[in-house]
């Protein structure tokens, strides 16, 4: 029997689960689904990544031991995906033991081999965050001395012993597999990204720190944990059976790896595609068959993240819609590989198109026709007019081959178009039975051929849409399955194996509504109700989780909490922010790091701005875009060019991935921010 393993990243447990994880999750689903239904023996997984500075410190501010902390965060991430019925054989975690023992073999054969070496980190420390900041993240004070973004004390140039990944030396290994692998990653415009990277150069990695303790240790050198992405990305093979005896270990390890099918979000995919075949080439392991990055679900053409408060609240869409018809949407509406704006709207119109009005109601029709004119048997096809024969025919046609060309684009991962073909067949039935009116032919006793030949024709068309559909709507498709009379399972029916014809002459079962219609107008205005609500209650939830130390200066305490530098209102008013508008963004020569903007302050003359955030920002993007701005920074040089302000943005991660700050409103350019 033919395997397939297909991953999805691992989530981190310093923030609740929304749409954009259960997203890739859903991806996972369906393909396992898919290739379960057409005969393979699949190996689904998924699961948590629980370690590093950031958890260790969301568990002090919550009060709770570490361990204690993550388990409820994973608990949440497995309540938010139940609904959606997921079928992974196993539910990964970095802190079991399994896992951490294959780590420690991956680490030990890597270094075995020479490719994990000791050496020192340097970086700026501060020691009240116990951290090492890169000199882009942090605060720049007086006299150019650089301060701790969060404590903004002065920060100390120090090293530290660290242990490094030679990545270096993979540079052309990887170029000569990614050339050679085109599959490897897709799509291939991330693939190109990938390959200009890799020749780009590439530095060996620190991969451990001694600053933090939420971690696995090094082997043989305990006061070293390893950097979170090396324990992380491990998890595709500990969790399968290497180096431990995870479901019987290294038989079980060979029968699945390597993987099929990788998939992550565009946001993870350097660490996918450059960090982990290099550690798997360091450890002389063989390296996944496709790494495929999909795009980002946006909410109101940003992003979906918890920073920016713009996720989809999964509570509230559970109320209003079935996981079912979630996955269906996700599936259908994002073209895979690019970014989708979500909206509720468009949730609803797919719904209310493609399965209230379309294979709900087909469904409905074909199934009470047939029970009400036919004794609830389906019909042999009768004997018709050549014409309506001729029709007949078609659809018979433009259905078989919607098998084919389901199956052809959804191998390709085009799951939109695999489930446009559906769609495209289906409207073809529709049409017949309206043009064949079947409902006026049962009037005429002459005309029975042509009505069982139309009944016939629906009802099996409908049995291979059920089928074809099974890994996306595993629920409703079984009941269309069972009330066409069918036994067994459909998740077990090849489409491919069907046989037209053989679903005559079954008694249909009890007929029930499939995919209720949506009053467009009336959801909108509740959810638009619940929306608020539950973000007031997250509001409260977060004020009340966060114990009194580390709350906000807001109700100034009588005594000061040590650890927080205060300063009064007057200080902050010293700081004019303004609201700016991108006009220009460039990069600037010979400094990778800056981008050089003109923004709009709604003064007479835009500003020159300098920011250090070329690494993780397209400037050709950035026009357009609204940000905060520090107006009255005193005005300084960076390589030759003046900058007359600072831009705002938040820093995210181990390595200060700068998010800029925005809106969600529209403002005006040039509006104070107090
Ligand atoms: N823990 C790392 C991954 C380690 S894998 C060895 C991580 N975790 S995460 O919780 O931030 O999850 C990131 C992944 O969640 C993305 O790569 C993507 O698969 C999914 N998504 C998160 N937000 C998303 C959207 N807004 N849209 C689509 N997918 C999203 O990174």
């Amino acid at each position: 029997m033919n395997k397939f393993y297909v991953t999805t990243p691992i989530y981190y447990v310093n923030s609740y689960p929304h749409l954009g994880h259960v997203y890739t999750t859903i991806i996972a689903d369906t393909v396992a689904r898919y290739k379960r239904q057409r005969g393979y023996e699949v190996f689904f997984l998924t699961g948590t990544d629980e370690h590093g500075i950031n958890i260790e410190r969301a568990a002090e501010k919550a009060g709770l031991p570490v361990k204690q902390h993550v388990d409820r965060i994973v608990a949440s991430f497995q309540t938010a995906f139940a609904p959606f019925q997921f079928t992974n054989q196993h539910w990964v975690r970095t802190t079991d033991e399994y896992h951490k023992e294959g780590v420690r073999k991956l680490w030990r054969t890597a270094q075995e081999n020479g490719f994990i070496y000791k050496g020192k980190y340097e970086g700026w420390y501060c020691g009240n965050c116990n951290e090492f900041y890169q000199e882009a993240e942090a605060q720049k004070g007086a006299d150019e001395v650089l301060l701790c973004p969060t404590h903004e004390r002065p920060l100390e140039l120090l090293s530290e012993e660290s242990y490094f990944f030679k990545l270096s030396a993979f540079q052309d290994k990887l170029i000569e597999h990614y050339e050679q692998n085109p599959q490897f990653i897709r799509p291939e415009t991330r693939r190109n990204e990938v390959l200009s990277f890799v020749r780009g150069g590439l530095n060996d990695l620190s991969v451990s720190r001694v600053s933090v303790k939420w971690g696995i240790p090094v082997p043989d050198d305990p006061e070293h944990t390893m950097y979170v992405w090396f324990d992380a990305l491990s998890n595709y093979i500990t969790a399968i059976g290497y180096g431990n005896e995870q479901f019987g270990g290294e038989t079980h390890f060979k029968k699945f790896w390597p993987a099929d099918l990788q998939l992550v979000g565009k946001d993870i995919l350097r660490f996918h595609t450059v960090y982990w075949p290099a550690f798997l080439m360091a450890a002389g392991v063989e390296l996944p068959q496709t790494v495929y990055s999909h795009g980002m679900w946006l909410s109101g053409g940003r992003k979906m993240s918890k920073t920016l408060g713009n996720v989809i609240d999964l509570a509230v869409l559970h109320k209003y819609f079935t996981p079912e018809v979630v996955r269906y949407f996700v599936l259908r509406e994002m073209v895979f590989g690019q970014d989708g704006d979500f909206t509720y709207e468009a949730l609803l119109d797919r719904v209310n198109a493609d399965l209230a009005s379309g294979v709900g109601n087909l469904a409905a029709r074909t199934l009470t026709m047939v029970r009400n004119f036919c004794d609830g048997v389906i019909p042999a096809p009768g004997n018709a007019s050549a014409e309506l024969s001729a029709s007949a025919q078609d659809v018979r046609d433009a259905v078989t081959q919607a098998v084919s060309a389901f199956d052809r684009e959804f191998d390709e991962y085009n799951f939109s178009r695999a489930l446009e073909a559906v769609s495209n067949a289906r409207f073809r039935v529709d049409k017949f039975i309206s043009d064949a009116k079947p409902w006026d032919l049962a009037k005429d006793p002459a005309q029975r051929g042509a009505l069982e030949l139309v009944l016939h024709t629906a009802a099996e068309s409908l049995r291979f849409f059920a089928a074809l559909l099974a890994p996306v709507l595993p629920n409703a498709t079984q009941t269309i399955w069972q009330q066409l009379g069918e036994a067994g399972s459909v998740a077990e029916v090849r489409p491919d194996s069907l046989l037209w014809g053989d679903g005559q002459q079954k008694q249909i079962g009890e007929i029930t509504p499939l995919f209720p219609r949506l009053d467009k107008k009336k959801v909108m205005d509740d959810i638009k109700q619940d929306e608020a609500a539950s973000q007031a209650a997250r509001a409260q939830e977060t004020q009340t989780e966060v114990p009194a130390a580390a709350a906000p200066a807001a109700a100034a305490p009588a005594e000061p909490v040590p650890g927080i530098a205060y300063i009064g209102i007057d200080d902050f008013l010293k700081v004019e922010l303004r609201v700016g508008e991108i006009k220009t963004a460039e990069r600037v020569p010979k400094a990778d790091k800056l981008l050089r903007f003109t923004i709009d302050l709604g003064e007479a003359e835009p500003r020159q701005i300098l920011a250090g955030i070329a690494q993780y920002y397209d400037p050709e993007k950035l026009p357009g875009r609204k940000v905060i701005v520090v107006a009255n920074l005193a005005p300084r040089k960076l390589r030759g060019f003046e900058s007359q302000g600072m831009i705002l943005a938040a820093s995210i991660g181990e390595e200060g991935r700068p998010i800029l700050a925005g809106f969600l409103e529209d403002v005006p350019n040039g509006a104070k921010l107090k």
